[in-house]
């Protein structure tokens, strides 16, 4: 194995934080904007599991805690996704500080990619809960969002790494 016993702990925690990513998003249903971003994360769970296998490190796919099923609105979805966001980039951050420790150099080359990536996700989060002050929190106002997300989802964002 390439990569220390806690490198390997804390990528395979990753897994399991990508896996809920995409799940708690993808059972919303409601809108295709969801459906993009839960395929999104499924890859980043993906990425991290074919690295794991380079290193010749067992990736544990784990079981993924079900989703809440109950969200009252678009906003409080939009709020729940931020804050998932928000530990991703925390546990990623972690893994750097720990390449750091540990020299490793290849994993810290590796966990780049999702050092950027989560820098315009929660940008992109923000944008759109932004939008609520903007527009307003009506029906009108939520039909209107409701359509930039459609637009959203259409025109994944670029992927300047991949
Ligand atoms: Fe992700
Ligand atoms: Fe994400």
């Amino acid at each position: 194995m390439k990569i220390s016993p806690k490198m390997k702990k804390s990528l395979n925690d990753q897994v399991a934080l990508e896996g809920a990513a995409s799940n708690s998003i993808g059972y919303q249903g409601a809108a295709n904007y969801f459906y993009m971003q839960s395929d999104e994360e499924r890859t980043h769970m993906i990425k991290v599991v074919h690295y794991l296998n380079d290193m010749g490190a067992y990736a544990s796919i784990p079981a993924i805690k079900a989703p809440s099923g109950s969200f009252k609105s678009l906003e409080g979805i939009l709020k729940t996704a931020l804050k998932n966001e928000q530990s991703v980039t925390k546990a990623i951050h972690k893994m750097v500080e720990i390449t750091q420790k540990e020299k490793d150099h290849s994993t810290y080359a590796f966990l780049e990619w999702f050092v950027n990536e989560q820098v315009q996700e929660e940008t992109k989060f923000e944008t759109l809960l932004q939008k609520f002050d903007l527009i307003g929190r009506d029906k009108l106002a939520i039909n209107e969002i409701d359509k930039i997300l459609a637009t959203e989802s259409t025109t994944p964002d670029a992927d300047p790494t991949a």
